[in-house]
């Protein structure tokens, strides 16, 4: 063969071998959580291909990934034609775009290029209903489509988040090795973290923070009330430290530290440490203010959760802290009106609290936010249990809880007693029926009573120390005063009641007018 021959063939050959496809996983959506997801990819030996609606930012991730130490492992493509013919089979295509009509739009692009057999997963905030309707409809055409939650924020999605995954588990066997690679690991003892030997070092042993949740949307939803959780423990963080401004006058320095010192017991979390970090913040260029005493008092939120706290109303299970901690942002966001309204009324005033009050009261805090945060998950796992009911999914429980323990921003040293609570018994119906539950509140509860009475006397606004405190009140209660409303509803509407001596289920009638006609059995 003449050498001009082998030339030419040499060039085919790679002509041919480039447009091999090569990628492992392809990643669409390069804002803050995919481009670090798409390093953690790669980090974990996964080469990886990227496209972005807009290509100048795709240009500036690869800026970006020429001075990471994998990053020639990504491959960048401008259009969906090329990125989708860069993977190999089966493809599998993660998304991170906005919810709703983003992802939507990205879903109807991208399928027309798919194949039998292919993946498409959706790791944003989805509404887990759409997700059930995009798994239904792709199935239908061969395409296995997952809604997975990805919890841990940028650094989270860098270096190791807690993610979620719903799906057929056909889909799930195909994505499993990334997700699990990628995922934050946990010892599975203790189910505390494992760091990397150096700082952000991918970490390769220990339990990963992923599990297969269950079919269709039920991977986004456990993400969504991990979400409305993460309200309810910010809240309650947030009441705190309110309640230690106003009834102690503590500085955020002051805070800082007692936020520190829970942080090193039962309370260990992320959120509290981040909060420890966040009050000793002194603002830029001012080291005499802080700078949360300089941001504005208006919360903002992205919807998740209202929506669980909207599939809570829907599945009639109480989860009434949660709902407050959504509503506590909506009212701090009337900042004008609130304004205007605390120059009508004075606040009541209460004799400065020290010395070793001071102290016990700060103890009090401590138990009236770890009360609360019992009675939160409480809440936040019994929805998930309803939604399992209602939605026939086989929800893990002590799974779920082992995930939630490291990656996620609610991961907390206290989700390894969840994780053992369910691990005993998995059909626990309330965490407050597991003995240790049981008996911390036991314990503390007379401290969470104190500082809500306290707030109420003082004046400060607590909504999910409080609601929490009724719905352990109302839970533990043998007797409700329901049988009054029952008896309302049915003298105004005929609406029926059932008798405390009668079987349940038959139903009575009383004509409230004339009273002194017999009850109708109906
Ligand atoms: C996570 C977070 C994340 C969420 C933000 C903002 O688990 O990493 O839950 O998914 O989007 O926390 O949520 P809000 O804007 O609603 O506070």
């Amino acid at each position: 063969m003449s050498e001009e021959r082998i030339e030419s063939i040499l060039v085919q050959v790679s002509k041919l071998s480039s447009m091999r496809p090569n990628c492992d996983v392809g990643l669409i959506g390069l804002a803050v959580m995919g481009q670090n997801l798409v390093l953690n990819m790669v980090d974990h030996g996964f080469r990886v291909a990227v496209f972005n609606r807009t290509y100048a930012r795709t240009k500036s991730f690869m800026e970006r990934c020429a001075v990471e130490p994998c990053g020639s492992n990504v491959s960048a493509f401008e259009t969906l034609d090329s990125f989708i013919e860069s993977l190999k089979r089966p493809r599998k295509v993660v998304m991170l775009v906005q919810a709703g009509a983003a992802t939507e739009a990205i879903i109807q692009a991208v399928l027309p290029l798919l194949d039998e057999g292919d993946v498409l997963i959706d790791g944003g905030n989805a509404l887990w209903s759409d997700t059930v309707c995009r798994e239904k409809e792709l199935a239908g055409k061969g395409i296995h489509f997952i809604g997975s939650g990805v919890s841990g924020g940028e650094l989270g999605a860098r270096f190791g988040p807690s993610l979620m995954p719903g799906g057929s588990k056909e889909a799930w066997a195909l994505l499993e090795p990334i997700w699990v690679a990628i995922a934050a690991k946990v010892d599975s003892d203790t189910g505390q973290p494992i760091e990397g030997a150096q700082p952000g070092e991918p970490v390769t042993d220990g339990e990963a923070c992923t599990t297969y949740v269950g079919a269709d949307g039920a991977g986004h939803y456990v993400k969504m009330v991990h979400n409305g959780i993460e309200y309810v423990d910010m809240q309650l963080i947030c009441e705190a430290f309110q309640l230690m401004k106003e009834l102690l006058q503590m500085s955020p320095d002051e805070m800082s530290v007692t936020f520190r010192g829970w942080n090193e017991g039962e309370l260990n979390s992320f959120l509290i440490e981040i909060t420890a970090d966040i009050l000793q913040q002194r603002d830029y260029g001012d080291e005499d203010h802080f700078l949360v005493d300089r941001i504005l008092d208006a919360a903002g939120q992205k919807g998740t959760g209202k929506w669980s706290s909207q599939s809570a109303l829907d599945l009639g299970s109480p989860a009434s802290a949660m709902a407050e901690a959504v509503f506590a942002r909506c009212l701090s966001a009337q900042k004008d009106e609130r304004v205007t309204a605390s120059k009508l009324f004075d606040n009541p005033k209460l004799p400065p609290v020290t010395g070793e009050q001071k102290e016990l009261l700060i103890a009090a805090v401590r138990d009236a936010l770890y009360c609360s945060k019992i009675c939160a998950y409480a809440q936040g796992f019994a929805l998930m249990g309803e939604a399992a009911k209602e939605y026939g999914w086989n929800l893990n429980f002590a799974n779920l809880a082992k995930i939630f323990r490291g990656g996620c921003i609610i991961r907390a040293r206290f989700l390894q007693k969840i994780t053992e609570a369910y691990q005993k018994q998995d059909d626990l119906s309330n965490l407050i029926l597991d003995p240790y539950f049981t008996g911390q509140l036991k314990e503390r509860q007379s401290g969470w009573r104190k500082v809500v009475s306290l707030a109420a006397e003082a004046g400060v606004s607590c909504p999910a120390f409080m609601a929490a405190l009724a719905y352990f009140d109302g839970y533990r209660s043998a007797t409700l005063p329901a049988n009054l409303l029952q008896a309302q509803r049915d003298y105004f509407g005929a609406h029926t009641y059932e008798r405390t001596d009668a079987p349940r289920g038959q139903s009575f009638h009383t004509d409230w007018p004339n009273p002194m006609r017999p009850q109708q059995k109906i």
